[in-house]
């Protein structure tokens, strides 16, 4: 990467329990005048029986930003998430920044688009977005230098960011104990999961590794840092000794046995807007479908 790829971002981490989402501020570090940061996975409240939203979530994360004096350039999504609503539009209105994505998101909302059965007031070209990342596209937080890595496998559109020696891994791989994502969503491929994993496995052992997800199995504390050489050694799903044929195997046996995240009805629906909620009806109230018998 050109521009300053030794600069170590600061990296922030807010653990969501009710989603079990980590949402990441990864700014430049201390001594730099004007400190720019990107926000990364951000969670709005929502509760389904009730059909409120609420920022109490990304609040804490505009206040950290705010208390820390930090610039806003992105508010970045690893994939259209299908357990939690992206917060996004919140944290834009107060802060400013650019919402970004991978640019297969189209994909996802081409797919989707069918199933709740937008027709053609729902464009599925990704404009919901200010910017969709190509495949090792290098930007900037600040002075500092970041890159898109696609990663698709869960979803078509997953992509990791690293950041120095930093990467976000979002939905591909999880904590060693708990292994890796789910790819039996529309156009996801546990065999495309195998080799956007060995993607991020083959960067150097030190490499920390982000999670987007922690479920604390038996019970241990929720965590959400390892590093390249750790998962290599140590993943229950994909270490060194794992073949693609006995991890895709593993995945989609795995896979079938799966129920429907909670909340993937209204959070994909949400999340294809870039969180944006549907224009409002006559009576001022915004809508979601929920399809009966077709996801
Ligand atoms: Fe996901």
């Amino acid at each position: 990467m050109t521009g300053a790829p030794s600069m170590k971002a600061e990296i922030t981490a807010f653990f969501d329990p009710a989603t079990f989402t980590i949402t990441y501020v990864i700014a430049e570090p201390e001594g730099v005048d004007e400190r720019h940061c990107a926000v990364l996975d951000s969670v709005l409240d929502f509760d389904y029986s009730s059909g409120r939203t609420a920022t109490s979530s990304a609040d804490k994360v505009i206040e950290f930003i705010k208390n820390s004096n930090l610039v806003l350039d992105w508010i970045l999504e690893s994939h259209p998430h299908a357990d939690h609503v992206t917060a996004a539009p919140h944290i834009q209105a107060a802060l400013g920044g650019k919402t970004a994505i991978g640019e297969n998101v189209t994909r996802v909302q081409e797919n989707f688009r069918a199933v709740y059965n937008l027709g053609g007031d729902f464009e599925t070209d990704g404009s919901q977005f200010d910017h969709l990342f190509a495949d090792n596209e290098e930007f900037q937080i600040g002075k500092m230098m970041a890159k898109a890595i696609y990663t698709p496998g869960h979803t078509p559109s997953c992509v990791c960011y690293q950041v120095g020696d930093a990467v976000f891994v979002g939905d591909t791989m999880f904590m060693p104990d708990f292994g890796s994502a789910r790819c039996d969503f529309p156009d996801g491929d546990a065999r495309q999961l195998f080799h956007s994993i060995q993607r991020i496995l083959s960067l150097p052992p030190e490499t920390r590794l982000f999670m987007c997800h922690d479920y604390a199995p038996g019970g241990r504390e929720y965590a959400w840092e390892t590093t390249v050489g750790e998962q290599r050694e140590t993943s229950i799903h994909l270490n060194d000794n794992v073949s693609e044929e006995d991890f895709v195997k593993m995945r989609t046996e795995r896979d079938a046995q799966l129920s429907m995240p909670g909340l993937i009805l209204p959070s994909i629906q949400l999340n294809i807007r870039a969180g944006h909620f549907p224009e409002p009806d006559d009576n001022g109230i915004s809508y979601l479908k929920l399809p009966l018998n077709a996801v």
